[in-house]
């Protein structure tokens, strides 16, 4: 992929059922190998808080963190649909603010898009977005950053959540948001989402009837940090390779195997000599 790709390509991609490929992503180096493999986009999400500093959920997560790493990301990967998550209470205050905040992801972060989780309560907010000229992105379904408001993960079992559901989501649409995510939706309800809305509509364990997938990186690749919840496939397993080789460092350095005269540079003969009796009077 030699051109960024944009939001008319995600759209088309949808029109021929070409589905969207995204993984998420925190650092410049590796969204630099998801775009040689081949990714349509990256979300920069909020789970950073988690996967990256360690907290167990992802409020602590703030705009200056996530504009610093955006931005890493968009280095990395200047050519995919980069998505910026907006973090926790930076477009609940006011419309004011969520429209400085999400501008920020656009202009110091070089993204595309923002995304938002939203309920029926932020229609009028994705609607400010848009009318603002931000393409946003609604997360419907589980809410991570309202998870403590939850007993459920999954959403739209029950006949009148799904219902509800579907009618947010074509709310959502109707404001003008510029694509949806559905997370851990019942697949039935996500797919019945998918083909209502023109948009494209991404799952994070919905199901296989949505536009595209979505899934946190650490989770693919077995990275420390990762939780791989039952609808993740994890592809390679990297924390055990790390632990094995760290252990295999320690082990070295403890027996003086590391370094060897391999790992270390040296003076030339010459200079030794030189050296040694320069620092003989010393
Ligand atoms: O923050 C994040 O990584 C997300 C995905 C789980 C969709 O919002």
């Amino acid at each position: 992929m030699s051109q960024r790709v944009n939001l008319a390509q995600l759209l088309e991609f949808k029109r021929q059922q070409r589905p969207i490929t995204v993984l998420t992503c925190y650092d410049a180096h590796t969204a630099a190998l998801l775009q040689q493999a081949g990714i349509d986009s990256i979300l920069v999400g909020d789970s950073l808080a988690q996967v990256i500093l360690g907290y167990d959920s992802t409020l602590p997560a703030t705009m200056d963190m996530m504009i610093a790493i955006t931005a890493a990301v968009r280095r990395g990967g200047p050519n995919v649909f980069l998505i910026g998550d907006m973090p926790f209470l930076s477009y609940q205050t006011s419309k004011a603010d969520a429209i400085r905040n999400a501008g920020r992801f656009l202009t110091e972060a070089g993204c595309d898009a923002v995304k938002v989780e939203v309920d029926h309560r932020y229609v009028d907010l994705v609607a400010d977005l848009a009318k603002a000229n931000i393409p946003v992105i609604a997360h419907l379904g589980y809410r991570p950053q309202s998870a403590y408001q939850t007993a459920t993960i999954v959403k739209g079992r029950q006949v009148e959540q799904a219902v509800d559901l579907v009618k947010d989501c074509l709310a959502m649409q109707q404001a003008g948001a510029v694509a949806l995510l559905l997370e851990c939706v019942a697949a039935e309800v996500a797919a019945e989402v998918s083909k209502r809305c023109e948009v494209p509509v991404i799952s994070c364990g919905s199901g296989p009837g949505c536009d595209g997938q979505v899934i946190v990186l650490h989770d693919v690749m077995g990275l420390p940090g990762g939780s791989a919840p039952r609808f993740v496939k994890t592809y390679c397993q990297v924390a055990p390779m790390m632990l094995k080789a760290a252990q295999e460092y320690v082990a070295d350095v403890a027996a003086r195997r590391f370094p060897d005269n391999d790992h270390c540079y040296h003076m030339n003969a010459e200079n030794i000599d030189a050296f040694r009796a320069a620092i003989k009077a010393l």
